[in-house]
């Protein structure tokens, strides 16, 4: 059993946290944090099923004011783990790296981090190999990971030259208050750094795009045109999405209409929180323009890069050295796929 610890116990921490006790071959040795918070607080009334660590003596103090139990302070548990999958508030991660290095303990680290935080961008689909026995890796954004899953599945179909997007990004997540009560669209600089980071990642295609934000919390829609290497039809394209694990391919016509149908289905399903590991494909987006494909993608932005994480851990642990093999067992364990 490998040891993992979350450091960081907010939107991804939580469901990292909960993803990886999940997992029969990792155990959970316990959650990181510095502050308490309401998932803290969720935490201590659901009776602390996961051991909490201090992030330092002061973090220590203030979190056993507010009614919290301390299992001891980060450094002490540090050296008892064998990775940490770090989920701090962007840029936070950077100075947490200096502790993991003093340890010797692997890390990941989320989307808000710069890339020079880790050797590797990940994902666990489109370059698992690079990730194999790698000391520190960063995952890719939410919506970078949801738009790479779905390209990689059309780039190992038919090969993909080119990909356009446009998202509209949520503004927040369910429960932020930080960001005020908005009512507005508000355009990024082009090209966004999703596109970027895909070519990072598969640097033999050319991405760009341009991001909007919007008032919503219930996920963000990328749309994608793709030019690809040898002529498919949409049939193709949704057959090879339907066979994707982590891809949920879904129809206007049996009442999937948008986001908030997504987040009332996965809490239908009784999904913790609402959360779904899996990006959703519109079938009914799925068009043609001479060559190029356009669809449509609901990004949960709070659980997709959970799967993705876990195959990080994979990676680094050399755990598989075999992509295929990991992605099938972090998929089997978070129940992924099972809809088809
Ligand atoms: N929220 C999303 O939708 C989303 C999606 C994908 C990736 N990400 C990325 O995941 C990372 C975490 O984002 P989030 O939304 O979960 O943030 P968050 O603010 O919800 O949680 C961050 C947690 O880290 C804790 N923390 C801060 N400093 C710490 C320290 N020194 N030691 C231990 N804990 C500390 C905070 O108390 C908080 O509980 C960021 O890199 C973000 O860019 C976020």
């Amino acid at each position: 059993m490998v040891k993992v610890l979350v450091v960081g116990y907010g939107t991804i921490g939580q469901r990292l946290a909960d993803g990886v006790a999940l997992q029969k071959d990792m155990e959970l040795v316990g959650v990181a944090d510095a502050a308490v918070s309401l998932g803290l607080r969720a935490l201590r009334e659901k009776g602390m099923p996961y051991r909490l660590y201090a992030a330092n003596g002061q973090a220590a103090e203030s979190l056993r004011a507010g009614g919290m139990e301390v299992s001891g302070l980060l450094e002490e548990v540090l050296p008892t783990v064998d990775i940490v999958l770090d989920a701090t508030s962007a840029g936070v991660g950077a100075q947490n790296k200096k502790l993991y290095e003093k340890y010797g303990v692997k890390a990941i680290f989320q989307g808000g981090e710069k890339n020079d935080v880790a050797d590797v961008f990940f994902h666990g689909y489109a370059n698992y190999e690079k990730g194999v026995g790698a000391d520190y890796l960063k995952l890719t954004s939410c919506n970078t990971t949801g738009l790479i899953r779905a390209v990689d599945c059309l780039d190992k179909k038919a090969g993909v030259e080119k990909v356009a997007i446009t998202i509209v990004r949520r503004v927040a997540d369910p429960g932020d208050y930080h960001r005020g009560l908005v009512n507005a669209l508000q355009v990024d600089q082009a090209p966004t750094h999703q596109a970027v980071d895909l070519m990072t990642i598969m640097p033999h295609i050319d991405a760009t795009g341009i991001l909007v934000h919007t008032p919503v919390t219930h996920g963000h829609f990328i749309t994608v045109v793709a030019t690809p290497k040898t002529d498919i039809s949409a049939e193709d394209v949704i057959a090879a999405f339907k066979e994707h694990d982590r891809i949920r391919v879904v129809r206007l016509e049996d009442g999937f209409l948008g986001n908030a149908s997504l987040f009332k289905y996965a809490r239908d399903l009784g999904r913790p929180r609402g959360d779904m590991y899996e990006i959703a494909v519109w079938e009914n987006t799925v068009v043609k323009s001479g060559k190029d494909i356009m669809f449509g993608i609901h990004i949960p932005q709070e659980s997709v890069t959970i799967p993705e994480t876990i195959d990080g851990i994979r990676a680094a642990l050399s755990m598989d050295t075999d992509g295929g093999e990991a992605v099938k067992k972090t998929n089997e364990y978070l129940g992924l796929g099972t809809w088809k």
